[in-house]
Parts: structure tokens; sequence; C-alpha cells
């Protein structure tokens, strides 16, 4: 079964001409509806989800960089919904964020997303309304940005997920929106699916260049992985270029929405297959193969792959005038939260359960009536957080790329700019970014039951 493969040749916008789904003022169409995909595989139950165009995931997004992008959302679900373009530095109107940035898109209606690709890069799209009912379900897709002078490779893309199926294959829907859930570290599935289907295969040559694009799809999954027979090199990190490196293992340690490219020379003989795992303390789960062909294209290589050029300006970025802000997180289970302000009224712990509001950031539970802070276009801001629950959690801020500049009171010096960072129990952990980007910029955990308990505030940029 190669059918794998016929996701990296999925609509694209430069598709323009033959594809059905564009409209004749040029908009790409993505309808948000019910439909089935094969997830325990192809011979198997067919498990109702909802997609893109009836897909799971839903259509490969394929621009270049500095491309305009033009999406409408026809949504055909029976709940409203939006869409996120997650990690780029949009322009704050078409971010996506239901009761931020925009109002949900009501069933029936649509929306036009239009907006500028200005950074190269692996990224992806997702619904931002009732995201921990509809990510669950199947509501995202990949976008890439290519550079402008993409190299050569053959890409390889994985949209990785898990999903919680009940006995009969279909989407366990009792749990969801399951407190339990949300209080520990949230809705963690039963089955893992590549790019929508079980264990799909990859057909490669034998000393080709690959490039992997990954990306964690999942709700709440931290995702250990394990590609063992090669030697890959990291050139990317959340879409964001690095220079070039070997793979460490925590390089695999993807958190939910993070995303990791590879370049991997594919050095076994013809005939060869080979897994890309996924590892627990006691086994190892099959998500994907390497399946080698008959041919031998060249001969292998060893040189690192060239760098990938950067187009975010870092330049203004001055730590040292920074605006710095503090971030206490605090609730869950076996926490120590015993209040938290919701609605602008204190609740204690007993309250904040009932109103599944069971996380709070400085104190708050989820209230967006104010930002975490306001600041000038221009200025760089420091959050400087600390994890005070029994969890992990996977920090996502909209609209730029932050880097990592201290941790637990040591600074960092190397600059890695990431869209999203785990900071671990009892950690302290501080982010900066140069606050270029107009607008109104939602920083939350990407645990989305954590979000929707609470975890959730916004930067706004004037
Ligand atoms: Cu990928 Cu606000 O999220
Ligand atoms: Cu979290």
């Amino acid at each position: 079964m190669l059918g794998a493969t016929a996701a990296i040749f999925a609509p694209s916008i430069h598709a323009l001409a033959q594809n059905t789904n564009i409209s004749p003022d040029g908009f790409f169409e993505l309808t948000a509806k019910k439909t089935t995909a094969s997830l325990l595989g192809i011979d198997k139950l067919q498990t109702p989800v909802w997609g893109y165009n009836g897909t799971n995931p839903g259509p490969l997004i394929r621009v270049k960089q500095g491309e305009t992008v033009k999406v409408r959302l026809i949504n055909e679900l029976d709940q409203a919904t939006t869409i996120h373009w997650h990690g780029i530095r949009i322009d704050n109107k078409m971010d996506g964020v239901t009761g931020l940035t925009q109002a949900a898109v009501e069933p029936g209606e649509s929306f036009d997303y239009e907006f500028i690709a200005p950074d190269a890069g692996t990224y992806w799209y997702h619904t931002h309304n009732r995201t921990w009912e509809q990510l669950a379900r199947g509501l995202y897709g990949m976008l890439i940005v290519e550079e402008p002078d993409a190299p050569d490779y053959k890409e390889i893309n994985l949209i990785l997920d898990d999903w919680r199926l009940a006995q009969d294959g279909t989407i366990d829907e009792e749990s969801l929106g399951e407190l339990l859930d949300w209080a520990h570290d949230g809705r963690i599935g039963n089955i893992l699916t590549a790019n929508g289907q079980s264990k799909p295969e990859f057909e490669v040559k034998a000393g080709e260049r690959l490039r992997l694009r990954i990306v964690n799809v999942a709700n709440s999954l931290i995702m250990n992985l394990n590609i063992p027979n090669h030697d890959p090199w990291v050139i990317a990190l959340d879409g964001h270029p690095i220079e070039p490196r070997k793979l460490q293992k925590e390089d695999l340690v993807l958190a939910p929405a993070q995303r990791i490219d590879l370049v991997i020379d594919a050095n076994l003989q013809p005939g060869e297959v080979s897994p890309i795992e996924f590892v627990t303390r006691d086994k190892k789960i099959t998500l994907a193969t390497l399946k080698y062909n008959n041919e031998i294209i060249k001969q292998n290589t060893t040189t690192a792959p060239a760098a990938l050029p950067i187009s975010m300006p870092h330049n203004a970025f001055n730590l040292a005038a920074a605006k710095t802000v503090e971030l206490n997180i605090t609730g869950g289970a076996m926490g120590t939260m015993r209040q938290a302000m919701l609605g602008g009224k204190m609740l204690n712990w007993q309250e904040l359960v009932k109103a599944k509001r069971v996380w709070a950031f400085n104190g708050i539970a989820g209230d967006m009536d104010k930002p975490l802070i306001r600041v000038k276009q221009g200025e760089t801001v420091r959050i400087d957080m600390i994890n005070d629950t029994a969890f992990p959690h996977a920090m996502h801020l909209h609209g730029t790329h932050f880097t990592v500049v201290g941790r637990n009171n040591k600074p960092i010096e190397q600059r890695v700019w990431r869209d999203t960072e785990l900071i671990y129990p009892d950690e302290k952990l501080s982010f900066a970014f140069l606050a270029d980007n107009l607008g109104k910029w939602i920083f939350h955990c990407h645990m989305i039951e954590h979000q929707a308990g609470g975890m959730m505030t916004w930067i706004e940029v004037v």
C-alpha cells in the first residue's frame, strides 16, 4: 500500500488550473464537513471524522514564500468553526482565533482568509473553535511554504495524530470534553496515524536525499519518535531554519503542534524496509515505514545539507531592553491551586471544577478581557514562566516565533526560534520575541484540553 505518497501530490495552490476547488475569484475552497477515514487500515472500518474537502488530513496547501494564500473556509458542519494558520507571521485579522480575531464561522457560512506567507517552512492549519472537540475529530492539514530556491530533496510529509476510538472503531464521543482529561494530561488517544492512515509506506530509492517534514497534530500527546538505521540532519524547527546539525535523541520529542524538518540520506540497500517509530517506555510502535525499491540513484552522500535561508527579521530583537512579564502557571490535578479568577470573580477549586476551568495563568482561569501585556510594535518582550503544576505544557504564541532565553535561572545564549515549546513541571522558562506584528496574539497551552481549561491569555502589540 503506497497510498501515503499520494498525500505529497494532494491539491496545492500551485495547481490552480486543474483544481476544481478554486473559486472563480481565486480562492482555494476548504469545506469543513463530516467524512470518514481509514484510521485503522484500508481493509478495516471507516471511522467517521470531520475533515476538509472530505479528507483527513485536509489537503496539503503548498505556496511559495511571499505568495498570497487565499482560502475560503466553507462550513458544512453543524457547529461553528474557524481556521488558524499555525506558525505563520500572519496579518492578525486572518489568525482565526474565535473571540479574539474573528467571530466563528457559523454552519452554512463561509469566511475568506487572505494573507501573505512571509517565511518559508513547515506549518499547519487547524480549527481554532471548540478545538478540543474539532481537532480531536480531525480538522487539520499541512501548510508548506517553499523556499525561493527550494532544495531538490524528495519530500515525505508526516502528519502524526493520536485518536481515542471506542470499541467499535468510531471516535470515542462519550469521553469528549471529559474533565478528568482536562485536569490531567489531556485527551490521549489509543491509536496513532500518519497522514490519517495506519502505518503508511513511503517508497524511497537507495542513495537519494529525503526531506522529512513532521508535525504532531495530536490534541495533547507529546510524541517521542525514533528513526532507526539512518543518521538524519535537522534543518528546521517549527518551520524556522537552523544551522544543519546531526539529529539528537531529544530533537525527536515533539510536543503537540511542534514540527521538525529533517534531511535523511537513504543509505540502506534496495529492498530494505525501515520504520519511523513512536517510542514509549516499554515499546516501539511503527508509525510509517521507508520502503526501499530496487533503484539506486546516486552515491551515498555524507556532507551536511546547506542551511535554509532565514527570512524572519531578528536583527531588531533586543533582549537587554525587553519588556518583561511574569507568567505563573497553576492548576490541574495534583497541583497547589486553591482558587482563581473567572468572569471577574474569585472562585474556589470546587467552583472552578464545576466551570471546567482548572488551570490558571497568574491566577486567572482563562478570562480573556485583558491582555497579559500590551507593548509597542518594535519592542522586545520577555515572558518569565514558572510551571507550578504537575504536568508539562506546550506553550504556543501566535503571530511570531520566540526564542528561549533562560531556563531555571540560567541564561541561554543560543537563539533557536520556535512557536511552541515545552515547559516541564517545576521548570522556569523564559521566552523572548520581537513584537513586530500588530494585533492581538493568543498565547496558550497547545495541549488543547489545558487551553480549554483555562491556559490561555493574549499579548497586544499596538
Ligand atoms: Cu496551533 Cu492557537 O494554535
Ligand atoms: Cu498544558
